[in-house]
């Protein structure tokens, strides 16, 4: 049955009048010619001013919907769900949905769009990034061609260089095929019993000539906690701990320190990567985990950098239902942390 004013009038109308005319009839000498008058009369006015009544009430909310609309259009959110969904009055309880549905909408369209940047930011830096490599390797390969293949040592630095170049380009596309497989998904981690601190050891050893050409020291700490067994995927959590460690050398400063730590607690070890070096200003904090992201462009770039590590270890970290996190301080130092599950299991 639909509750439209006009029926909500006639109902109560009708019981307005009902009950008038039944009160009139316990008066003495009331004709029924007064008491259809009465019951007539008190029926039309009582029909009359509560469809009224409600047809106000009903406008005053549509217009408050309207102001609700405006107020949305103006990025005005103060009103929290809970509030809304409190209200008993069925229109101010619609007025409340639309307003809660609208921001939903709104906050949609805001995710879209930003969405939206990113990819066409992203499909620029690729371009960018694959041009430099191709276009030194393609100068390199045509001044050969040109003529200075006859001179013997140009003709080996030219060719040494062009095949930096592709190298780097290789390392690129296979940082970004990578990165691809693992947001379709089409990575799985190969999760196994992992040492880590023998690992680590391991990648100390080989970046260890890196570390000293530019002075810096590297620890693994502390000494006692020999075996770290974790559940993880060794190749990938080897990447994850070169990229860390890699960085900490590479963006630190001549005759820096760098300190891997692990600690132990009941059902995980957390692994932390400090280095004393320049740190990272905050408001690059949230944005050195997205693709092709650098601090200082011409800084990473003179290191070999292409801003895709950080990307690649929080991916990874995922896969392995763990996440990164950062905490840095200009001047004084950075340090990325996170955790692995034990493992004892054979
Ligand atoms: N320990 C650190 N101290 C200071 N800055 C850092 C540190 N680690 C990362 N950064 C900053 O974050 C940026 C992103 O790091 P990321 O590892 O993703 O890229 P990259 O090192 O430039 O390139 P890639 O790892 O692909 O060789 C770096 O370019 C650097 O500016
Ligand atoms: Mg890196």
């Amino acid at each position: 049955m639909s509750l439209s004013p006009r029926f909500i009038a006639f109902v109560l109308a009708f019981l307005i009048s009902a009950i008038t005319t039944s009160f009139l009839t316990f008066v003495q000498d009331v004709t029924r010619s007064m008491l259809f008058v009465t019951c007539v009369s008190s029926f039309v006015g009582s029909f009359f001013l509560v469809l009224y009544t409600i047809e106000i009430i009903v406008y005053r909310e549509v217009n408050k919907m309207y102001r609700t609309i405006h107020k949305l259009k103006l990025k005005d959110f103060n009103i929290s769900r809970k509030v809304l969904i409190r209200e008993s009055n069925p229109l101010k309880r619609l007025n409340d949905e639309i307003f809660v549905y609208v921001a939903k909408k709104q906050k949609e369209i805001e995710e879209l769009k930003k969405l939206e940047q990113f990819r066409r930011e992203f499909l620029a830096d690729v371009s960018h990034e694959l041009k430099t490599p191709i276009f030194a390797a393609q100068g390199f390969i045509h001044t050969l061609i040109d003529g200075a293949i006859d001179d013997e040592k140009v003709r080996d630095r030219f060719l040494k260089k062009a095949a930096k170049s592709l190298d780097g380009l290789d390392a690129l596309v296979k940082d970004l095929v990578t990165l691809s497989q693992m947001e379709t998904g089409a990575i799985k981690m190969n999760l196994d019993r992992v040492n880590l601190r023998v690992l680590t050891e391991d990648i100390l050893d080989r970046l260890e000539k890196i570390a000293q050409d530019r002075n810096v020291t590297l620890k693994i700490k502390p000494d006692k906690l020999t075996e770290v067994w974790v559940k993880a995927d060794a190749m990938r959590i080897e990447q994850v701990m070169i990229n860390l460690i890699e960085n900490a050398i590479k963006y630190n400063n001549d005759g820096g320190k760098v300190i891997i730590h692990f600690d132990e607690d009941k059902k995980s070890y957390a692994v932390s990567v400090r280095d004393n070096g320049p740190g990272i200003p905050p408001e690059h904090l949230t944005r050195i985990f997205e693709r092709f992201y650098r601090v200082e462009k011409s800084r990473s770039k003179e290191r070999g950098g292409t801003g895709l590590g950080l990307a690649i270890v929080k991916h990874i970290l995922n896969g392995h239902g763990s996440t990164i996190a950062v905490k840095s301080q200009v001047e004084k130092g950075t340090t990325f942390t996170f955790k692995l599950e034990k493992t004892d299991e054979f």
